[in-house]
């Protein structure tokens, strides 16, 4: 593995070999968040934009995930909607590319996304995500099971304008990224590991022991 001194192009580098490999959704992370008692919880995402400002995956914000993330004080970074103040909630996401045999793990803060960058991603959309996007109240109990919800996007479907506005509660988190060690396997379990840890606008690189 080559050393360069920004982790970003590296990480855009794994992710378009990823791309390029025959994997099933090669932007797929697990992204763990933790609650008010620091309790971990852990659920894949698409993450679905990486450049030098962070690594960009679109939800629900009133889902168990978004309300962690909120914390934080995740609305005032962004350039979002206003919202409390705050540094961001800690956040991590988990890259894995079994055919690449590489793992990328970030550990950052999280802020919303601009209005803006919402609705971008928001309009590339299939009309049916976004119908299922407003009948889905995300992480909440479907307490008359799943008829209801299939009920709700039936209604919704017949409802909404055909160019369906994004709802106030879906948007993108980014996760501004502190930390960011490459794994990649090696032989004899000697594998290669190497941690960029955010120094002032730059990133100091180790190596760690597999
Ligand atoms: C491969 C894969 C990708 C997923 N991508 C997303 C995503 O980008 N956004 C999202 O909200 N949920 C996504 N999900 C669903 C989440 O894993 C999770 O079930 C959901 O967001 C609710 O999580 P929460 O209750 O912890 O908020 C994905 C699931 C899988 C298996």
């Amino acid at each position: 593995m080559t050393q360069p001194p920004d982790p970003i192009g590296l990480f855009l580098e794994w992710a378009a070999l990823a791309a390029r490999a025959d994997i099933p959704e090669p932007d797929a992370a697990a992204l763990a968040t933790v609650d008010d008692a620091c309790k971990p919880s852990v659920r894949m995402v698409l993450v679905r934009s990486a450049d030098e400002r962070g690594f960009v995956f679109y939800t629900n914000f009133e889902s168990r995930k978004g309300a962690e993330l909120l914390r934080g004080g995740a609305k005032t970074g962004g350039g979002g909607k206003g919202g409390s103040r705050g540094e961001g909630a800690p956040a991590a996401l988990c890259f894995w590319w079994p055919p690449l045999q590489k793992q990328v793990r970030v550990e950052g803060r999280a802020v919303a996304v601009s209005d803006a960058e919402a609705d971008a991603y928001w309009a590339t959309r299939a009309r049916e995500s976004q119908v299922g996007a407003w009948a889905s109240r995300q992480s909440a109990e479907l307490t008359r099971g799943y008829p209801e919800l299939t009920a709700k996007y039936r209604e919704l479907d017949a409802t909404l304008p055909r160019k369906v506005p994004r709802p106030e509660h879906w948007s993108g988190f980014r996760i501004v990224p502190e930390r960011i060690e490459f794994w990649e396997a090696r032989p004899h379990r000697l594998h290669h590991r190497v941690l960029y840890e955010r120094q002032g606008r730059g990133w100091t690189t180790r190596i760690l022991s597999p």
